[in-house]
């Protein structure tokens, strides 16, 4: 079977959840997933797989649709209908969502990123690439198999699998997704006519694929942008393979001894907020849900205000320099093992995780 059939084989209806979904293929990148159950339909549009659940679409792509593949869909009616009875019960203009802010920060971002293609190998130097290959990426290298199917949320530009686990150079499938359509789009781009690369646009809380069907799931810094935060790991590890992986790196709430005001304070001149919805989550309900479907086979913490403070001043020494990586590093965790004992605001405030499920 073709990765491709093998992708359609895990695929569920955002409506009803059933599975499977039939695929008609209207023309390179472009077709109709259709659901039996329910009628539903989902669109790969363009090279972009797009599930998103009825209530975060509006009309206007379908009709798009209709107009662009008008010839195959006279010639198929029935699809013509399908499409037609979505348009029917979908909103002109959408509503408000909890996520809108957000994902328009994201979608400007991603828009304007300069296309590099080429060979995906770099040097591993930089405060964020150095310590997610050491403790995320060396781990799954080592465990994934041939043909397994990897999948990530929340990808945006996928920077950091392309540098360390790039779908070019290791033999695997990488499904990419994102709420962010430019960021799905780009990607596209990017890895045009690669035939173990899919693009999904999808919310991380609601994944169209079958339970236990993906081999290992990677999540970097997305939970917290996520309405529910750390509860939605248990949706993750559901569509996890039995020994499948969990790969993420989150920023988590510290336990201040501090009053509010002086902690709000504090991080706002430390570790000042990018972006919408920049809330942490909560690192002991995360592990209580790990603990109960499988197990940590590692854990590691970082992130104090010193490591901000450095990457702030040398940001470019760092982004350069293995020595110097290394060193804004180590002074992160000097600070986490002496001062950040005794005042918790000084001491870790984000972690990498690998999970293994059972
Ligand atoms: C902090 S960025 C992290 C990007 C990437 N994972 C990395 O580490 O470089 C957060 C990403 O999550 C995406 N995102 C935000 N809310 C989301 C949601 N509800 N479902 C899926 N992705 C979401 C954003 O579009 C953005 O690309
Ligand atoms: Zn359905």
């Amino acid at each position: 079977m073709s990765p491709f059939n093998k992708l359609l084989d895990k695929l569920i209806c955002l409506e009803c959840n059933q599975d499977p979904l039939a695929f008609v293929r209207v023309n390179r990148g472009n077709g109709i997933l259709h659901c039996s159950h329910c009628g539903n339909i989902h669109l790969l549009r363009d090279g972009v797989f797009i599930f998103l659940p009825n209530k975060y679409e509006i009309k206007s792509p379908y009709r798009e649709f209709l107009t662009r593949h008008r010839d195959f869909l006279r010639e198929h009616p029935v699809f013509d209908r399908l499409i037609k009875a979505k348009i029917d019960k979908l909103p002109a203009k959408s509503k408000a969502k909890w996520e809108d802010e957000d994902i328009q920060y994201w979608d400007e971002q991603y828009a304007k990123e300069p296309l590099v293609k080429g060979v995906e190998t770099y040097q591993i130097t930089g405060s964020r690439l150095f310590p997610r290959e050491q403790q995320l990426f060396k781990i799954l290298r080592k465990r994934f198999k041939k043909d397994d199917f990897i999948f990530e949320i929340g990808s945006g530009d996928a920077r950091t699998v392309r540098r360390l686990f790039s779908p070019i150079t290791y033999d695997y499938n990488y499904i990419v997704s994102d709420y962010s359509l430019e960021a799905m789009k780009y990607l596209r781009q990017l890895y045009r006519g690669r035939g173990n690369v899919f693009c999904f646009q999808c919310l991380g809380d609601k994944l169209p694929f079958r339970d236990d069907s993906l081999n290992a799931i990677i999540c970097l810094g997305v939970l917290h942008h996520m309405p529910k935060k750390e509860t939605h790991l248990a949706g993750l590890i559901n569509k996890l393979v039995p020994n499948g992986l969990l790969l993420g790196y989150e920023s988590y709430e510290r336990e201040y001894q501090l009053p509010h005001a002086i902690k709000e304070f504090v991080e706002g001149i430390f570790e000042p907020a990018h972006s919408h919805h920049e809330e942490r989550i909560n690192y002991r309900n995360a592990n209580k849900l790990f603990s109960r479907f499988g197990e940590l086979i590692n854990e590691y913490h970082e992130y104090s205000p010193t490591r901000t403070l450095m990457v702030k001043l040398f940001s470019n020494q760092i982004e350069k320099s293995a020595f110097v990586t290394k060193l804004c590093l180590a002074l992160d965790q000097f600070t986490i093992q002496t001062i950040g004992r005794v005042w918790k605001l000084f001491g870790a405030g984000g972690y990498f995780f690998v999970f293994r499920k059972n």
